[in-house]
């Protein structure tokens, strides 16, 4: 969602913003434009589309070693070129991106720049009119720009230039995530430091309510009540080839491949020296004190945190709700008496997770985030993080992290229960390596999913998944996968449930995505299966090894029941894929969509 970058220096700054753009169209956007500097003044192209575009029409023979750069994802106002960043104020003397959400700005529109005619639709445009309306009354630009800030309320990751004064990006940042990255000769602006590995790993991390000043030799950092903040740079342990498609079509089917590895890396980091499953004892402690631990998250995240309810409770015996972020912030459950809050987040940013992680902070109850983002705003916010050790996820469809979020959720679950003397009565070591062969296994079989996603999802508007127990979970999470990327319509449905209003939908020839991998539920669900068949329903019933029957167009190789979601999604990605590569559509930046979602 929104992505900014920035670059003062040496080079013409033009192509190091178009590529840093490049690398940040993962999070999703609908409309892109830079802005360069130079002697004669300041230029802004912008177009709705893809940074193909706005490359079309940016001036190939413009120099300037001064830019800012930034990827819209539309909230105030259509996509449009109008509505696209920069936007400049009323004399076009300041210009500036802004990613996050004004919510006052119609209030300060009204008190502040009654008299001022606005271009766009945008609440971004009241924060460089105002600034420019400061300067005018008399104060210094540095004064103008504290003055502003004082008065926004929301999130905001912003960035300007100043055509008359002197050569300086002005950054600042409240919520939305901002990084400034440093060089010889050079610094940059990026919302992550992906978009700027291309200049540089060093990065020094900004706080909520900082002004910094970026030149081409120094960077300052103010809080907003003037305190100059001292902050050391940290190495962003990225490589540039983790970032790369390769000979890969989609960077999706990349990820969903990487899933072995990712296990079989996650079990070595969280192996001690004696080969051991170990956690930090203090976060240890932290979930055994615990009489009910929270799960905030959303959407993939989420539906994780489902199948981390039940290894928790399974093997720690420790209550777990699990909740979605953005109806939590207002609609909170009785709590427990010692409550423990878990964060699952992929990037670590998104606003309505952090917006709960604010909250309980304040109530004073300990915070864990389980995030694949280092440095990311709930890992620093959080008490406790762990790490999921994925490597970049680019695709906006989760893929890996999902199934990195399950594995390091059973490790957590027992390493704690052990640590309480609980059996587990299985070593999970042993049963991840063989998660980790079985994806292998899966990944091979790609054609054989293929074949099934044309036969099956070809012609439908619809789908339906179901599954009960785990593999329920299992299915909202192939359901979701299903529609991001293909926009068939899907839903993921316990199977016991759809018999209860929804089997209305079943016509002749929709298509049923059955999961059955629970020996206690076999039975059941294949007599659900038969409820849909007998309305016409087209099945596909994805079977685990030692409960499949000769209906069954798939059988994934048998691992412990409890770890079964990390292996029976890796078929339902792959059938989202497929089904989109079919229908022509652009896996790795569906429409509408952001992978990092930083306003609530
Ligand atoms: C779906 C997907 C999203 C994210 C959700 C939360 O494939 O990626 O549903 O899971 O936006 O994002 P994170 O995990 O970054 O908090």
């Amino acid at each position: 969602m929104c992505g900014i970058v920035g670059y003062i220096g040496n080079h013409d700054s033009k192509e190091i913003l178009l590529k840093g753009l490049e690398k940040l169209e993962y999070r999703g956007y609908d409309s892109a434009g830079i802005a360069v500097r130079n002697e004669k003044g300041v230029h802004v192209f912008k177009e709705k589309g893809r940074i193909a575009d706005l490359r079309n029409i940016v001036d190939d023979h413009l120099t300037g070693k001064t830019g800012i750069g930034h990827t819209r994802w539309a909230t105030h106002g259509i996509p449009s070129k109008v509505n696209s960043h920069p936007h400049q104020s009323a004399s076009g003397r300041f210009t500036l991106v802004h990613n996050g959400v004004i919510e006052n700005y119609e209030l300060l529109q009204k008190e502040y720049l009654a008299d001022v005619s606005f271009t766009s639709e945008t609440d971004t445009e009241v924060i460089v009119q105002l600034i420019e309306k400061f300067v005018l009354e008399g104060l210094e630009v540095l004064e103008a720009f504290r003055k502003t800030l004082t008065l926004l309320h929301g999130s905001y990751a912003l960035a300007f230039l100043d055509a008359a004064g002197s050569d300086t990006i002005y950054v600042a940042k409240n919520k939305s995530p901002l990084l400034v990255g440093l060089g010889k000769d050079f610094n940059v602006v990026a919302s992550d430091a992906m978009a700027m590995l291309q200049v540089t790993d060093q990065f020094v991390e900004l706080m909520d309510k900082e002004i910094v000043l970026v030149t081409q030799n120094g960077v300052t950092i103010q809080h907003l009540s003037g305190q100059t903040m001292e902050r050391k740079p940290f190495k962003a342990e990225l490589d540039a080839s983790d970032i790369e498609k390769g000979t890969y079509p989609f960077y999706m089917l990349k990820e969903i491949d990487e899933q072995p590895l990712v296990i079989r890396k996650i079990i070595q980091t969280y192996q001690n020296e004696q080969g051991q499953l170990s956690i930090d004892p203090e976060i240890i402690e932290t979930v055994n004190q615990a009489d009910r631990i929270y799960i905030i998250a959303a959407g993939t995240s989420y539906n994780a945190g489902l199948v981390g309810k039940q290894l928790i409770e399974t093997l720690a015996k420790i209550p777990v709700e699990v909740h979605i972020a953005s109806e939590f912030s207002y609609n909170m459950p009785l709590l427990s008496a010692k409550p423990l809050f878990i964060f699952i987040s992929q990037s670590g940013e998104t606003a309505d997770s952090r917006a709960v992680l604010v909250h309980v902070k304040e109530l004073g109850y300990p915070t864990l985030t389980v995030t694949n983002v280092p440095g990311s705003t709930l890992s620093r916010e959080a008490d406790y993080t762990l790490l999921l050790h994925a490597g970049p996820e680019i695709a906006v469809a989760s893929t890996k992290a999902y199934t990195a979020q399950i594995a390091v959720l059973a490790i957590l679950s027992e390493v704690a229960a052990k640590y309480k003397g609980l059996e587990t009565g299985f070593e999970l070591t042993q049963e991840l390596g063989l998660v980790a062969n079985a994806m292998e296994t899966l990944c091979d079989s790609k054609e054989i999913i293929e074949i099934i996603s044309k036969e099956f999802l070809s012609v439908t508007h619809n789908c339906f998944f179901i599954g009960r127990g785990i593999d329920y979970y299992v299915c909202l999470e192939g359901s979701l996968k299903l529609k991001e990327i293909s926009y068939i319509q899907a839903e993921g449905f316990a199977g016991g449930e759809l018999k209860h209003g929804t089997i209305a939908l079943i016509e002749e020839g929709t298509p049923i995505v059955a999961l059955a991998t629970q020996a206690s539920v076999n039975l059941s669900i294949r007599g659900n299966v038969k409820e849909v068949v007998a309305r016409g329903a087209n099945p596909c019933i994805i079977s685990m090894n030692g409960l499949n029957m000769d209906e069954d167009s798939f059988v994934i190789p048998e691992v412990h029941e409890l770890l079964t979601p990390l292996v029976s999604v890796v078929p339902l990605q792959l059938l989202a894929y497929y089904a989109a590569i079919q229908r022509g559509c652009d896996v790795d930046k569906p429409r509408n969509l952001a992978k990092s979602v930083t306003v609530e």
